[in-house]
């Protein structure tokens, strides 16, 4: 690792500055700490080789950390009653209903949104077609790319079939050009800026792309959308580490974040709400990429269980939740016996704790051995579980490839295991179970004593009181077969 000069003590205890002589400062580039000399490591975040020099000379405007400049001073502003005429609707609406959905309701004026993503996964796509929706619908949008030429941004625009949409479009990277650009006439519905990475502002002077210059043009451009009314709309490079580059700063200055995933291989793409002011947070919109754009997915339970063929062992289908909608999925096991001493867990698509917590379970309560076995789980379709609730599709998933009885086909899973081997109650039973029935599904493994179910639907549900009622059952399908 290079070590960076470090700049003289003495000039750095001598506080306060008053000399206006531009002066070095090492921010971090994943949490945004100040530090006035280079480490290898964050003190603040404990992340390594994030500390990157940035001068101080304008940056951090607004009482940032990153260096402070003279105040002004300040200048009266009307204050105003709680009352009084709204004059536009709060939200534009695109018609695009996953993206409606994601953004609870439609995008929010005067506010500013994040859409952050893996590069390549189509953000830019799928901003390309809202803004050519809500232009068709008679608002002004303006769409700033920084990373495109013209050409390129027309050529997308032509591949989507946007072409024609009266989208007001241009590749410009400086903050307060962009500003004074869409100053100009009808003031904008929604500005589009791709991406957030790209822009630099005059107030700072350190590179695009870093904390100081990505924290100062955000400030700037969330400022604007709040004193003209107009929704902004930030896009965001996602680093290797998963997080918005330069930025959580970012995130926490935005009215809503919103995550656009996707797994390799596969043509679905997820638009997940992470953060919303204005709107539930779990809601996720479904699309699947096309040759000519982003399609949405209205049932994405049909997608994610597209591919699966007749009951195989270590098969078990979860009804869980995102948001308020349902979403089945298929949890596959394979546990195998293991030459190793210690043997193998790999999880894709869960939880790895939750995992191990499972196969303990099963082991101290229902007398079920994995100590000399692999185990290998996966979430099919590459889809990403966060649900306590699928404890239960896991477990039986588990106990199938391990006894290598097939569970039923038409059958759904959906319950949380506490330590003790109880099935716990988990919310919104009757909405899962409302999708599985619609789905064909015509049984279902659920917690005890949840909400009424009703009639029609409880004679189908088997609900086990611990998990070894369910181990107890799965096994005895093989007694059962032996009869038949
Ligand atoms: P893009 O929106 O440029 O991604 P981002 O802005 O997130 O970096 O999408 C790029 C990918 O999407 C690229 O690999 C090609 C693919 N794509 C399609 O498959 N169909 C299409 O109609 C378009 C426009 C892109
Ligand atoms: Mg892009």
């Amino acid at each position: 690792m290079a070590v960076k000069s470090i700049p003289m003590p003495t000039a750095d205890c001598r506080l306060p500055v008053p000399m206006a002589k531009p002066r070095v400062q090492f921010i971090c580039q994943s949490c945004g700490a100040v530090h006035a000399r280079w480490a290898g490591k964050c003190d603040s975040c404990g992340e390594w080789n994030t500390l990157v020099e940035e001068g101080t000379q304008g940056g951090g405007i607004g009482g940032g950390p990153a260096g402070l400049r003279s105040p002004r001073k300040g200048r009266p502003v009307a204050l105003t009653t709680l009352s009084g005429d709204i004059e536009d609707a709060p939200r534009i609406v695109s018609g695009i209903g996953e993206l409606d959905r994601a953004t609870g309701g439609g995008f929010v004026r005067g506010s500013a949104l994040l859409v952050g993503g893996d590069p390549g996964i189509g953000k830019s796509t799928l901003l390309m077609q809202a803004a050519a929706a809500l232009a068709n619908r008679g608002h002004r949008i303006v769409y700033v790319s920084g990373e495109e030429a013209v050409a390129q941004v027309r050529l997308r625009a032509q591949r989507l079939g946007a072409a024609s949409a009266p989208v007001e479009l241009a590749a410009e990277t400086n903050v307060e050009d962009i500003l004074a650009t869409i100053a100009e006439g009808r003031r904008p519905d929604l500005v589009i800026l791709d991406s957030i990475q790209t822009l630099w502002t005059d107030v700072a002077d350190s590179a695009p792309g870093t904390v100081t210059q990505v924290r100062a043009a955000a400030q700037a451009v969330i400022r604007y959308a709040k004193s003209t009314g107009a929704a902004v709309v930030l896009v965001g490079h996602v680093t290797k580490e998963g997080q918005i580059a330069g930025p959580r700063v970012v995130e926490h200055m935005v009215d809503a974040v919103l995550y656009f995933e996707g797994e390799g291989g596969h043509h679905y793409r997820i638009l997940r709400t992470v953060k919303n002011r204005f709107g539930p947070t779990d809601e996720i919109g479904v699309f699947e990429m096309s040759d000519k754009g982003l399609r949405e997915v209205a049932n994405p339970s049909e997608l994610f269980l597209g591919e699966r063929h007749a009951a195989a062992p270590g098969a078990a289908v979860f009804a869980g939740m995102e948001g308020t909608r349902p979403v089945l999925v298929e949890v596959q096991a394979l546990v195998a016996p293991s030459p190793l001493g210690t043997p193998r867990r790999a999880v894709v698509g869960w939880d790895s704790a939750r995992l191990s917590m499972v196969l303990a379970v099963l082991e101290a309560h229902c007398g079920v051995r994995f100590a000399t076995h692999d185990v290998y789980l996966n979430v099919a379709g590459g889809y990403r579980i966060s649900e306590p609730a699928a404890d239960l599709a896991v477990a039986a998933a588990l106990v199938s490839s391990l006894t290598g009885l097939a569970l039923p086909g038409d059958c759904v899973y959906f319950g949380e295991i506490s330590l003790s081997g109880a099935i716990r109650p988990v919310a919104h039973a009757l909405q899962r179970l409302k999708e599985a029935e619609k789905l064909g599904f015509a049984q279902a493994v659920l917690p005890p004593g949840t909400e009424d179910l009703g009639a029609g639907t409880a004679a189908r549900a088997f609900q086990p009181e611990t998990l070894a009622d369910l181990v107890a059952r799965i096994a005895g399908s093989r007694a059962r077969r032996v009869e038949d």
